[in-house]
């Protein structure tokens, strides 16, 4: 049995201690009541540390959005796995933020090296995949996909991928108001991201990993997508940041 797991990715918000530890003061009453579903906040690095006191007693998890693939060293700017794994238990990879667009272009060669680095620092790994609006209209979303799982799980082991979870992101969905419809999210998942995952670890790996759905989930559809036997929750961006989170990790419950 998979427990669905729903992420809230705040991307570049609520990074100041004030707003996160009000906002979270606010959100967590309500999402300690739900059991059925598994919640991961992930918010800025500014706030990782502050957060995650406040949310240890909870069952709430705390999660990066990125982190290197090095331990250490001259790499300016950047944050390891074993810096994270102190403050938090997951971390957000391969976000289409940060594949496709300037400074960052993250290739899914530097994407790997990071689901590595993250298992070995003891942190489960949330790996966004998805095609862009020009690759979905060419038809080419199940190649664009595949390509991304497997090489996302190239190096890994059984057990590790048997944890991850991984996001279905399509790009054209993310921040549009404009989702995919449950059955095209359920399709790929189901069938292109579980089959990648048969054909490389077997059956019962493909049944056990945790996908999600995200683009445009909000509380009034997270349910039509919950409803679908191949999705297992949502990783939300905008939805994530305004008190009805609650409302929408309830409707998923
Ligand atoms: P959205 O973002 O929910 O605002 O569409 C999803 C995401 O980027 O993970």
């Amino acid at each position: 049995m998979r427990i669905p797991i729903i992420a809230g990715n705040w991307k570049m918000n609520l990074g100041q201690v004030g707003e996160a530890v009000q906002f979270v003061r606010q959100i967590r009453p309500g999402l300690s009541e739900i059991e059925a579903v598994d919640v991961v906040l992930c918010p800025p690095f500014t706030v990782l540390a502050t957060l995650s006191e406040i949310l240890a007693p909870s069952k709430i998890g705390l999660g990066a959005q990125t982190m290197h693939w090095e331990q250490g060293g001259a790499h300016t700017g950047e944050i390891s796995g074993g810096m994270l794994a102190e403050l938090c238990q997951f971390v957000i990879l391969g976000h289409s933020e940060r594949r496709a667009s300037t400074p960052v272009f993250e290739s899914d060669e530097a994407i790997r090296k990071r689901i590595g680095a993250a298992f070995a620092c003891g942190l489960t790994p949330i790996v966004c995949v998805g095609e862009n609006q020009e690759q979905f209209k060419a038809g080419q979303t199940d190649a664009i996909v595949s390509g991304q799982v497997e090489k996302a799980v190239s190096d890994l082991e059984q057990g590790q991928v048997e944890r991850m979870i991984i996001a279905y992101e399509p790009i054209w969905a993310i921040g549009t108001g404009e989702a995919a419809t449950p059955a095209d999210a359920n399709r790929v998942i189901g069938l292109t991201i579980r089959r990648v995952i048969a054909d490389v670890f077997g059956e019962s790996v493909a049944q056990a990993v945790r996908i999600q759905y995200g683009g445009s989930v909000n509380e009034s559809n997270i349910h039509e997508f919950m409803a679908m036997p191949d999705i297992d929750g949502a990783l939300v961006g905008g939805a994530s940041l305004k008190p009805g989170f609650v409302d929408l990790v309830r409707n998923a419950a």
